[in-house]
């Protein structure tokens, strides 16, 4: 998949993406991220892409036409299924949406800032309007690099191991069970007559009871936890 990310401080973006996870993806052919500086598409001579809002609002909007500049240079290239801009008061970005997002050819993802963008370009040229929380970041762009991560994560083959993007906390509803590596008792600096012992089961070789245990650990912790996630 594709994913087109508009902003005015690509900097911010670029050396996330090239990194780890995304950017072995990326020279694995899994996906395509590609950064685009909203500065390059105004007609300001000044490159300046903000403006102050019309009935005397407090702070600054970026103007319509870098950013339809921008989109309808994009969309003259190649069809995008999802126009996204980030946003506080959008759609609450979760594991159901990465994953259907990850789905998807083509999507541009708009990284808002300022106080804003020109509502016009909301109403005409977006189609989702996703928050990664409820509160407010300086800008989009955090928000635009936490749906890249997620949504390239779980496309197939980004993760070595395939089941470990499916096991995830939240794929299932569940919290992930407790993890443990070697060794099998650890003594702690500040007490080494103490004992930090992995639960016995995992230590069995028993595949079936092990998978029980796990499961019932996850419940356990999603009850404990976020017990929001069992309601349904
Ligand atoms: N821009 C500012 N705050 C945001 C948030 N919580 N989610 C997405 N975009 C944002």
């Amino acid at each position: 998949m594709r994913i087109d990310i508009i902003t005015v401080l690509p900097e911010m973006i670029e050396p996330f993406i090239q990194e780890s996870i995304l950017g072995r993806a990326q020279k694995k052919g899994l996906a395509e991220i590609h950064v685009h500086n909203l500065r390059d598409y105004t007609t300001d001579k000044h490159r300046r892409v903000d403006d102050y809002p019309f009935g005397g609002a407090a702070g600054m909007l970026i103007q319509c036409q870098p950013l339809d500049a921008c989109i309808t240079a994009l969309k003259a290239e190649r069809h995008y299924d999802e126009i996204i801009f980030t946003a506080p008061d959008g759609e609450k970005f979760d594991q159901p949406m990465a994953n259907e997002l990850s789905l998807q050819e083509n999507i541009i993802i708009i990284c808002g800032h300022y106080k804003g963008i020109d509502y016009r370009i909301r109403e005409h040229l977006i189609t989702r309007e996703v928050s990664i929380g409820d509160y407010v970041l300086t800008g989009g762009e955090l928000a635009a690099a936490v749906m890249a991560d997620s949504i390239v994560r779980v496309i197939p083959g980004v993760i070595g191991d395939v089941e470990s993007a499916l096991s995830d906390s939240f794929q299932d509803n569940l919290l992930e069970p407790p993890v443990y590596t070697r060794p099998a008792a650890y003594h702690p600096i500040s007490n080494p007559n103490e004992t930090w012992a992995v639960p016995d089961i995992l230590l069995s070789g028993h595949e079936a009871k092990i998978k029980e245990w796990e499961y019932e650990k996850a419940l356990e912790r999603t009850k404990a936890l976020r017990p929001d996630l069992l309601k349904d």
